[in-house]
């Protein structure tokens, strides 16, 4: 405990170093990166239960989410606030470097049979946009695999509440789908390295 706390100190001091020699040049979309690395780990790792990991997301993904969050069309909890600070140049600096970064799998307690049935469940349904066990997104489709299931969970009720659009042929086969099928889906997910 006391050596992460001690981390983050030198993290902190390291960036406001960065960010005061290079004060008279445009941010670099890696400088723009420090801003996100508090809550979306380094290089969009993310090591907490209710972060996504940004990681190798599609730089389509990064901006759609962030236009989204900016114009309140996806619910959050911070990223709305957040986004409007930033302009749509920024959007696609963001976008440009976390896609770069290396994917970044997690190590999580899953229920092995919820997992197993999702597997299945994801070649037929959702495979079509969630590419390679949800490694990989078609087009502007998020990266799945190794997100923390906590944040997949609060996405899910998000989208089952309708707080939160889906595109519409997600929804033709999520809809279709039992609450059982879907918490499946997520133990899968959560699950792939
Ligand atoms: C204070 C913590 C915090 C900071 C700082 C932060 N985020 Fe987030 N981010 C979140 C949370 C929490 C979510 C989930 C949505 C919500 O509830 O706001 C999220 C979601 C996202 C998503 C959606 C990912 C997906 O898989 O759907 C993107 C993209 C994103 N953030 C980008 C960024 C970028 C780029 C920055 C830096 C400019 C940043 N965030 C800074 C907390 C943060
Ligand atoms: C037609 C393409 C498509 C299909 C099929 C599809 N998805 Fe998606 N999915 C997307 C896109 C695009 C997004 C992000 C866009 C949004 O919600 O605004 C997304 C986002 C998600 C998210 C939120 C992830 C995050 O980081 O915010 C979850 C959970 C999800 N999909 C689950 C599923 C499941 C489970 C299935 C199969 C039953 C499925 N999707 C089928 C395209 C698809």
């Amino acid at each position: 405990m006391k050596f992460k706390t001690s981390l983050a100190g030198w993290a902190l001091v390291a960036g406001c170093t960065i960010a005061g020699t290079a004060a008279a040049a445009p941010p670099t979309p890696e400088m723009i990166s420090f801003a996100c690395a508090g809550c979306h780990g380094t290089n969009g790792g993310s090591a907490g239960l209710t972060m996504p990991s940004l990681a190798s997301q599609s730089k389509a993904s990064i901006v759609d989410a962030m236009k989204k969050f900016k114009s309140g069309e996806r619910p959050s909890t911070v990223m709305g606030r957040l986004a409007k600070g930033y302009n749509d140049a920024e959007f696609a600096a963001m976008g440009e470097f976390f896609s770069k970064q290396k994917f970044h799998p997690t190590t999580q307690v899953v229920d092995a049979a919820k997992a197993k049935k999702g597997a299945d469940l994801q070649e037929a349904n959702c495979s079509r946009c969630h590419l390679d066990d949800g490694k990989d997104g078609k087009d502007d489709t998020p990266v799945m695999a190794s997100q923390w299931l906590e944040y997949l969970k609060m996405q899910a009720e998000l989208y089952d509440s309708g707080k939160r659009k889906m595109p519409k042929d997600m929804a033709d086969k999520w809809n279709k789908l039992s609450k059982e099928d879907r918490e499946a889906l997520l133990h899968f997910y959560a699950s792939v390295k």
